[in-house]
């Protein structure tokens, strides 16, 4: 009886997709998920033993650094709701659902003594979602590292490959017999540009060309500790895959020119090069060394800004990957300039040496230099594809900001996205196993505070209850999920 309702399940599916789509059909065991961060929705900020992460200090110790003022201190309140929030995944039926644990929750002192009642907080998540019948895709860390290690230097001190790695060998110990698809790090060009260059984002230090790069060197080295952790003590037991979740824009060159291509082809090194290229390849992208090494040279100082890796180092971080975690929104285009002229202080721009801007015509969003361009997916995706040796790609992340509850385009951004995405999978060969909304529900989108909203829920922040509401993007998503089709 079961398998004959199955059948008409499928056949209905079908019916839906010939009638009403393209034939941009999804494989069967494609991944549709959605996502969320701890700091963004969880609240409870400091309860069951919960220490505070540097985002709790910067928002508490400087308001006007978000927004709105805002914080994180309720959110989205998912800390209490966790069967709410399991039913609205459920609604939209993905496969997938992908939060990330606080680091706080589980090691309160950032090292050492496990706090049981974090531990039982994902139990309780993990178990729901699967009661329901959807995979946890767990990310270790999305940004909120224990204020307690701040203290000691945070991600600079070079402890932090173990203190980071000792943490995710608890997280492995603990959940992962029930995960299946781990994130180490999300974004960690946000995580060391915008907290160590910029300074944009919590712990907010400025330090352009010079800590970022410290930092980018330290993620690499603790991605590839935990990825061998889980590898050689976990993986035969509990046979999941493990990665890192890496963000960029497309960049697109002005002009068919050498020099634009290749101005082009040198940004996606500084921004996934930076990373993948030590992680899929082995050591840092020679054009990436090549420059700052220069500039370095040509700044008086006697080596490079940009650590470098020994040969044992690169050895052993070559290879750290399951699949090739990405996160992508929005699109620059890139324009050869003549080598900016040496200065000290280094800046992030010049060792990249090239001219960014949006054309008029790209249709903008209620964020700052955020377009809607989901084509530009597509040559991003066979970028990763030739350069990295044709890895399984997950988009771990693709949305569309909004203020308000406006969602229209929403709807036709997600589209456009899974039609190159799949153009992509069909015609170029790219292998794309997966595809992650950001986000289920509006929450607190980090210096922008609750003026921008993400989520295929809204979250109505004035009422106590933060109660949820389906949007039409949402169930545009479910329909495609339902259908594995292109619906229109
Ligand atoms: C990047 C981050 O991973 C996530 O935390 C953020 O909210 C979204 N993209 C949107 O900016």
């Amino acid at each position: 009886m079961y398998s004959y309702c199955c059948f008409l399940v499928f056949l209905f599916n079908i019916c839906l997709c010939e009638d009403i789509i393209n034939n941009k059909r999804f494989p069967s065991d494609f991944i549709f998920s959605v996502g969320t961060s701890a700091y963004q929705i969880e609240g409870g900020w400091n309860e069951d033993g919960k220490s505070p992460s540097i985002w709790d200090t910067t928002v508490h110790s400087n308001p006007a650094f978000i927004e709105d003022s805002s914080n994180g201190d309720i959110a989205c309140d998912s800390y209490h709701k966790i069967e709410e929030d399991v039913a609205i995944i459920k609604e939209l039926g993905v496969t997938h659902y992908r939060f990330s644990i606080a680091w706080t929750r589980i090691l309160p002192n950032g090292i050492g003594e496990v706090n049981e009642a974090g531990v039982a907080h994902y139990k309780k998540l993990i178990k729901e979602l699967k009661n329901n019948g959807i995979s946890p895709f767990v990310t270790i860390f999305h940004w909120d590292i224990p204020q307690v290690l701040q203290d000691m230097g945070g991600i600079l001190n070079s402890s932090f490959v173990s203190w980071y790695s000792d943490y995710a060998r608890e997280c492995f110990n603990r959940f992962g017999d029930d995960v299946g698809y781990w994130i180490t790090f999300n974004e960690p060009q946000q995580i060391c540009t915008g907290g160590y260059g910029s300074g944009v984002f919590a712990p907010a230090v400025k330090s352009e060309g010079l800590l970022e790069y410290l930092c980018a060197y330290q993620v690499v080295k603790a991605h590839a500790k935990a990825w061998h952790i889980y590898d050689s003590e976990f993986r035969s037991k509990q046979n999941g895959k493990i990665s890192i979740a890496l963000d960029t824009l497309a960049f697109v060159p002005a002009s068919s020119s050498p020099s634009d291509k290749e101005a082009a082809n040198r940004m996606l090194h500084f921004t996934l090069g930076l990373y993948a290229n030590p992680i899929f390849l082995g050591d840092y992208p020679y054009v990436i060394k090549a420059r700052i090494a220069a500039r370095s040279a040509a700044e008086g100082r006697n080596r490079s800004r940009l650590p470098e890796f020994t040969q044992d180092e690169i050895d052993y971080i070559r290879g750290t990957h399951d699949f090739f975690g990405l996160n992508a929104y929005s699109a620059f285009v890139i324009e050869a300039i003549e080598d900016p002229p040496v200065q000290n202080p280094p800046s992030t721009w010049q060792d990249q040496g090239v001219n960014i801007y949006i054309p008029s015509h790209w249709e903008g969003t209620a964020q700052y230099h955020f377009v809607v361009v989901p084509w530009t997916i597509r040559p991003l995706l066979n970028w990763i594809k030739n350069t990295y040796n044709n890895p399984g790609i997950i988009i771990t992340e693709n949305g569309y900001p909004s203020k308000g509850d406006k969602d229209d385009r929403r709807e036709y951004y997600i589209r456009g996205y899974l039609s190159y995405i799949r153009d992509a999978m069909i015609e170029d060969d790219v292998s794309v196993l997966g595809y992650s909304v950001w986000s289920l529900m509006d929450n607190f989108e980090w210096t922008l505070g609750y003026t921008l909203k993400y989520g295929l829920f809204n979250v109505d922040f004035s009422s106590a209850n933060r109660t949820r509401t389906i949007r039409p993007s949402g169930e545009f998503y479910k329909k495609v999920i339902q259908t594995r089709c292109l619906v229109e």
